[in-house]
């Protein structure tokens, strides 16, 4: 009996020191994120997937916690919430910026607590001496080995929606008199994405010799029904003369879609409409030919990229300071053979 005593306890003692040691082994890390504004489709798709990467990574030794924070596009919002990832010891912060123009002082008040920073889609600026915007690489993330931007440069993104006009056999001239007059509907004019996108698209155009009015330039900050509001006032107040609506991305593209229909226009006949990101919703309306093309922000890269990123640098490992993912043109060709 006594004997018996003693193995069980034994064992009791040998399943205690197993059970101590394996929650010992597993370690979870705790992620801060936080995006501009939920309610923006493409960064919705982004976030999303941010979440669900993380958890197919996870192992029985690792494990990733994650909290997500809305920045209700409200920067003093969102430096609230950086400060409490900071206070909630975040061991690493992944970031949307609602202004690049605060990223100074957001990237300051991270690396002052020691936490590495991954900026996600919305690119800071450089700037000179005098304040104003420069072309070149941000420092205070060059700076910083535990800082850095995932991101798509939104210059090809442009440059791919005017050669799709290129593409077209009238190159986007539908009445013959010699120019593409057309609208244009930006997104947040902050943003670096539609800075880029409304120049490159037309500079595509004008680079290869093709002249062209712009009838309309307004922003719709990448709002669904500000698309359509804005491209049914053009529509009105424009009529015929509209051949060609650059949206700078798709929900306004969605929306500037509805608006055409309304105003009984035909695209691929009477007009085109182009947008950017390849949400669901607009591929199916290319392959429905109710839009003319879009280009491929690719959510799911980008994301497994800042995940990849955060990863190592959780690890302790080096990292580069930027980090870019291809955009992809999208016409019909490309939807049909591609979704
Ligand atoms: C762009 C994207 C837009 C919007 C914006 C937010 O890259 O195309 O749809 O999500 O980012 O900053």
């Amino acid at each position: 009996m006594k004997k018996f005593l003693a193995m069980a306890l034994a064992l009791c003692m040998i399943f205690a020191l197993c059970a101590v040691a394996s929650a010992d082994d597993v370690k979870t890390y705790k992620v801060g994120v936080s995006i501009y504004q939920f309610t923006d489709n493409f960064m919705t798709l982004y976030r999303n997937e941010i979440e669900n990467y993380f958890k197919s990574l996870e192992t029985d030794s690792v494990k990733y916690e994650i909290t997500m924070a809305d920045g209700k596009n409200d920067m003093a919002e969102q430096t609230n919430q950086v400060q409490n990832f900071i206070t909630q010891g975040m061991d690493v912060i992944i970031l949307n910026l609602v202004q690049t123009s605060s990223a100074d002082a957001v990237i300051d008040m991270v690396v002052d607590a020691g936490i590495p920073l991954v900026l996600i889609n919305r690119e800071p600026l450089a700037y000179d001496a005098d304040g104003n915007t420069i072309d070149e690489a941000y420092e205070g993330i060059l700076d910083n080995p535990t800082v850095c931007y995932v991101g798509a440069d939104a210059r090809q993104s442009g440059t791919f929606q005017g050669q799709m006009v290129l593409a077209l056999d009238n190159k986007g001239d539908l009445n013959g008199d010699g120019k593409v007059s057309y609208i244009m509907i930006e997104g947040d004019p902050e943003n670096i994405d539609a800075q880029y996108r409304t120049q490159f698209s037309i500079k595509a155009l004008t680079d290869a010799g093709v002249e062209v009015e712009e009838l309309f330039d307004q922003v719709g900050n990448w709002d669904q029904t500000k698309g359509q509001e804005l491209c049914a006032s053009a529509l009105t107040q424009f009529g015929d003369k509209v051949e060609v609506v650059f949206c700078n991305n798709d929900a306004m593209a969605l929306g500037a879609a509805t608006a055409i229909t309304a105003a009984g226009r035909t695209v691929g006949e009477d007009i085109y409409l182009y947008g950017v990101d390849a949400l669901e919703e607009a591929v199916q309306l290319i392959k429905e030919g109710e839009m003319s093309g879009t280009v491929l922000n690719d959510a799911m890269g980008q994301s497994h990229a800042a995940v990849d990123v955060a990863i190592q640098l959780l690890n302790g490992e080096e990292i580069q300071n930027y980090y870019w993912v291809d955009y992809v043109m999208v016409d019909k060709a490309y939807a049909e053979a591609n979704y």
